[in-house]
């Protein structure tokens, strides 16, 4: 059975989840939402009766285990038997034991026209700098930070008056049309 008739997308979240809710409003087959702190995403996972699970990182600072928090999470995602990942917003990096085990299969959203913009701060550096066209980005996620082959963007204009909040909800109104779009493409093609 291919990802795209059985449930096996996993989303992973840290935040408000409204590129999860987006996820599940356009029906596509989420079998497992992880969430890696206590957030909105697992409440919408819950009201959509999704399996929602919290792998807690358990620090934030420079003593933050990447490896073994990584290994968790992808423990569990085998576990599930998910076959697809789809980053919504997802905070903590993963590392390479993520893409030894899905490597090609994890996507991601990013607000920004990548290459310009990567990192945690993609909307507020993009106002920074001054650019009057900015966007998103969806991609096939690896090792590298905001990188990998990129699937589907969409530019948004900066307009004047705009603050790091109204334009990531432009962004994220973009988004929660393109990744979904972008996502069934990819569930029909594996
Ligand atoms: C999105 O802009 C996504 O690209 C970024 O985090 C945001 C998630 O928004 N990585 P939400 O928590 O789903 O509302």
């Amino acid at each position: 059975m291919s990802p795209s008739e059985s449930s096996g997308l996993a989303v992973l979240a840290s935040g408000s989840g409204s590129i999860l809710e987006a996820i599940v409003a356009a029906g596509l087959p989420v079998g497992l939402v992880v969430v890696d702190r206590p957030c909105r995403a697992l409440d919408v996972a819950g009201d959509a009766g999704l399996e929602g699970r919290l792998v807690a990182r358990d620090r934030f600072d420079a003593g933050f285990d990447r490896a073994a928090y990584t290994t968790q999470v992808v423990e569990l995602l085998v576990a599930e038997g998910m076959e697809i990942v789809a980053m919504a917003g997802f905070m903590t990096v993963l590392g390479a034991g993520l893409f030894d085990v899905f490597g090609g299969r994890v996507l991601n959203t990013h607000p920004s026209l990548l290459p310009a913009f990567p990192g945690a701060h993609a909307v507020r550096d993009a106002l920074a700098y001054g650019v009057k066209v900015t966007g998103c980005t969806v991609h096939v996620a690896t090792e590298q930070v905001d990188h990998g082959p990129i699937l589907a963007q969409e530019a948004v204009p900066v307009l004047s008056g705009d603050d790091e909040a109204s334009l990531h909800e432009r962004i994220k109104q973009v988004e929660r049309r393109l990744y979904p779009a972008t996502l069934h493409e990819v569930l029909a093609s594996a």
